[in-house]
């Protein structure tokens, strides 16, 4: 049998040196050998790049050939597969990208604000220069979860996908859960550990796990990416009451990334949103805590599969960007998405106004006779029924009200607010939940 390590290696030009860019070079440095009896040749580096030649990396890089110019990764001779550690939906990470698929070389990244915005034009410039794109890590960092449903479930007609989708919000909210912490005080934690985006707003204000969701929902539908048909709210107003106050009603609050298909063939219509939700405590998405990364997806044969693991920091994130390095070493590509780019659909966005559930609200209001009436009343008239309720007196003279209701439709919420709003009873914006399904 040839040893595969005398195999001329798969040469790798590496754009980006941060978290996840030192983790790819300490992967393969540390699993080499065992790469390579896999991928059958050696994945090796040969050039690399980042802003500051002079920063300490904590890992060496005397034996790989510094380039200046990122664009050259796309022409050299020594480079057969460019990877993109850059970050950024456009600027120099969308330049490199551009330039090596339109130069028929692979390209892996990890850049899910690029394939949100701009996956469609690099899959069809893929499709068309048969050159490979691969993008395992941008989705739930060291979960096979692009591979799990492009090949793993590509028998399945896939109606829903949602999940827990970003490390650092999860992370905070299950700080915030367990030590009854600050927001802001868990948010430099996460910073710290890696987890955050370069601009942690991506992360806490939802944007990140709505490029994540559009991702996925693509894989799943067969659907054009529609990152802008996204809803996206985020955690900054969860207050540490809402979390008790969620716990005592029975659920955890999860930020929860959710992307359904309603209708069928010929008038489907597509769902996505990214929102805090009460989960039940039942559901095995209330049992994930830290950086951990759930991904949930209904197929029609499959029944559901549930992918969970490790959505961030450098070692999962490296694991899986060198996992589509051996996908190209062995040759085993195919479409970046589940279809050829040009066949995915152009799906119409349907709205939430019909759609059916229970809602968490929350208010703080004036501690006095009748508020309760008043809430009931817009409540009732809108057609929405309490299934529970706590009050709890918070200063003198106000009280903050949680309540859950029975399953509506969600224009019964707006509906109630709208009756609510500018009413003196009200002391600061009630917070909408929606609850998850089991
Ligand atoms: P990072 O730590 O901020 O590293 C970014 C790297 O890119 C740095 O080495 C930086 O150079 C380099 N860089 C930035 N702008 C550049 C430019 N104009 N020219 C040349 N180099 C430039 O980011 P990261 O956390 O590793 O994330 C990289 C990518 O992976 C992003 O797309 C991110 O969304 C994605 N991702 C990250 C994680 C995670 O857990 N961190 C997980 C999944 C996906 P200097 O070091 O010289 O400044
Ligand atoms: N900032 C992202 C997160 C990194 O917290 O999940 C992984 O994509």
């Amino acid at each position: 049998m040839t040893n595969p390590l005398r195999i001329a290696p798969l040469k790798i030009g590496l754009a980006g040196l941060g978290t996840v860019g030192t983790g790819v070079i300490q992967l393969i440095e540390e699993n080499r050998d065992l790469i390579a009896r896999r991928a059958g040749r050696p994945i090796e580096i040969s050039a690399v790049t980042a802003r500051d030649r002079t920063k300490d990396r904590g890992v060496d890089l005397s034996a790989y050939r510094w380039v200046d110019d990122m664009g050259e990764l796309a022409t050299a001779g020594d480079v057969d597969v460019v990877v993109e550690l850059v970050g950024g939906s456009d600027g120099p990470a969308l330049t490199l990208a551009r330039e090596t698929l339109g130069n028929n070389r692979a390209l892996v990244t990890a850049n899910k604000a690029m394939i949100a915005h701009h996956g469609a034009e690099l899959g069809a410039l893929a499709d068309s220069k048969n050159a490979p794109l691969k993008f395992e890590a941008a989705v739930a960092g060291g979960i096979p979860v692009i591979q799990g449903l492009r090949d793993g479930a590509a028998a399945n007609r896939i109606e829903r996908v949602y999940g827990i989708l970003n490390g650092t919000c999860n992370f905070i909210l299950s700080a915030m859960e367990r030590d009854g912490r600050d927001f802001a005080d868990v948010l430099a934690d996460a910073q710290s550990k890696g987890y955050a985006e370069a601009d942690p707003s991506f992360d806490i204000d939802g944007v990140d796990a709505a490029h994540k969701l559009s991702i996925l929902a693509s894989l799943s539908f067969g659907s054009k990416i529609d990152f802008a048909g996204v809803e996206v709210r985020g955690i900054r107003k969860i207050l540490a009451a809402d979390i008790a106050q969620a716990q005592a009603l029975g659920y955890r609050i999860r930020l929860i990334g959710f992307a359904e298909i309603d209708g069928n063939n010929g008038n489907a219509q597509i769902f996505q949103r990214v929102h805090p939700c009460l989960v039940p405590l039942s559901h095995p998405l209330a049992n994930v805590t830290g950086a951990t990364n759930a991904v949930v997806a209904e197929g029609n044969y499959s029944g559901r599969l549930l992918f969970q693991g490790a959505g961030a920091g450098d070692r999962p994130t490296a694991s899986a960007v060198v996992a589509d390095l051996v996908d190209i070493a062995r040759k085993e590509t195919g479409p970046a998405f589940s279809v050829p780019t040009n066949e995915l659909e152009s799906l119409p966005r349907a709205s939430a106004a019909h759609r059916i559930g229970q809602t968490y609200l929350r208010m703080l209001v004036a501690d006095r006779a009748g508020v309760l009436a008043e809430i009931a009343a817009a409540m009732r008239d809108a057609g929405l029924s309490i299934e529970s309720l706590i009050q709890r007196e918070i200063t003198d003279g106000s009280a903050l009200i949680s309540m859950v209701t029975h399953e509506g439709h969600e224009a019964a919420i707006d509906a109630t607010l709208k009756t609510l709003s500018g009413s003196s009873c009200l002391l600061g914006e009630p917070m909408v939940m929606h609850i998850l399904g089991e």
